[in-house]
């Protein structure tokens, strides 16, 4: 990108080499008179210096994107639940999420996608229900701290051969924390050794109280091996789901969240997101955190290309600048000169909390020496 000297920029401040150097020391960036800056560091230097560097409708973007958002109205209606699927390692998470797939995608195997996505929907008697698989999710982290906005329901597997263990509590926290009733799945109930009973009793020692014990958290057998007891399971989510009376707008322009993201050799940056409220449409301008880009194409979780995606629904999306974090917002803009001047903006103020963070450990580095 661009360049400049610290000697050059200076001057254009009107200002001494020496106070330059010693504001861009104060970021943690040590560079000499003569030495070169990239532009975004020379913007930072800059307002470091009381200037305005970048232009004054910049700062507008992000006013103008929460304006367009603010505006946004129109009725909410039902929306499907978002199920988070969580527990102990190696009790059945993607094996009952692998059956209910099995069973329950119309379209079954993902046709010629061998890329992983950690959400989908299925259609049930009951409705859709979208899932989210936690494990080896890198987003996991971000979506906890998004916990509630993400998650409706909390589905807590627990294996009736081995009982609560420490990621059962976790779960149990987060579930919490994110304000998300849970559902117990009491799984591998075809074992010999399945004891559901003291999975019960041990929940009821992390006050997850079963229904059949006085409380109100609804726990089912089953087996995702077997498939028994998945139909009631699926009620029972289904059940939980009516009680919270969701609801979203689906009209208009998409906002959501990233629940992963990766750079693919073919077809560039994939983010899959989770549409919370509008329709995200092919041909879609959008910011995603320091992103932006076009909506070229839609992929849902069995290969298929859907022109659109509604409220809860996971989906895809392709066509964007780079690889947006997991966590991070999305939201539909009219045109790609807004979104691009959003997402630039963001970019170099996240530059500058870097910097600031890194000046902070130096300074940390200095003193740790005196
Ligand atoms: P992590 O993702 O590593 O946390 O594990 P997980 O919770 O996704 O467990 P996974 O589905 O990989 O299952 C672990 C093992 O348990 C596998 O060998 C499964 O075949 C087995 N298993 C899962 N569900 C059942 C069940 O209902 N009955 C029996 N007998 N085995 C099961
Ligand atoms: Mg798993």
């Amino acid at each position: 990108g661009d360049t400049v000297t610290v000697a050059d920029l200076a001057q254009k401040l009107a200002l001494k080499g020496g106070e330059v150097v010693k504001a861009l020391f104060k970021m943690g960036v040590m560079a000499t008179i003569n030495q070169s800056i990239d532009h975004d560091t020379a913007v930072l230097v800059t307002e470091e210096l009381g200037h305005k560097a970048v232009r004054a409708s910049s700062d507008d973007a992000e006013d103008a994107l929460l304006a367009l958002v603010d505006n946004d109205q129109g009725e909410a209606q039902a929306r499907p639940p978002v199920v988070t699927i969580m527990g102990h390692v190696d009790h059945g998470k993607t094996s009952l999420l692998d059956y209910i797939r099995r069973t329950k995608v119309a379209n079954g195997e993902a046709g010629g996608i061998t890329q992983h996505i950690g959400a989908y929907h299925v259609e049930t008697p009951k409705g859709v229900i979208s899932f989210l698989d936690t494990p080896g999710h890198a987003a996991f982290t971000s979506m906890r701290a998004r916990g509630a906005k993400l998650t409706d329901v909390v589905v807590v597997v627990v294996a009736a051969d081995d009982g609560v263990m420490p990621q059962t509590k976790e779960a149990i926290q987060h579930a919490r924390a994110a304000n998300a009733p849970i559902v117990v799945a009491i799984n591998k109930i075809d074992k010999s050794s399945a004891d559901p009973m003291r999975v019960k009793n041990e929940l009821l020692s992390e006050q997850v109280v079963a229904e059949d014990f006085g409380g109100d958290v609804q726990m089912i057998e089953i087996s995702a091996k077997t498939g028994q007891g998945i139909d009631d399971l699926l009620d029972a989510i289904s059940l939980q789901a009516e009680v919270l009376e969701l609801k979203a707008v689906s009209e208009g322009r998409a906002a959501g969240v990233v629940i992963e993201s990766s750079l693919d050799k073919g077809r560039g940056p994939v983010a899959t997101v989770l549409v919370q409220s509008g329709t995200l449409k092919k041909g879609d301008y959008l910011v995603c955190g320091v992103q932006y880009g076009r909506v070229r194409a839609l992929f849902d979780e069995t290969g298929a290309q859907p022109d659109q995606a509604g409220p809860s629904i996971p989906v895809q999306v392709l066509g964007l600048s780079g690889v947006p974090d997991a966590g991070d917002d999305f939201v539909v803009v009219e045109d790609e000169r807004l979104a691009k001047e959003v997402a630039q903006q963001r970019e170099v103020k996240r530059r500058e909390s870097r910097l600031v963070a890194s000046a902070g450990s130096r300074m940390e580095d200095i003193m740790a020496q005196l």
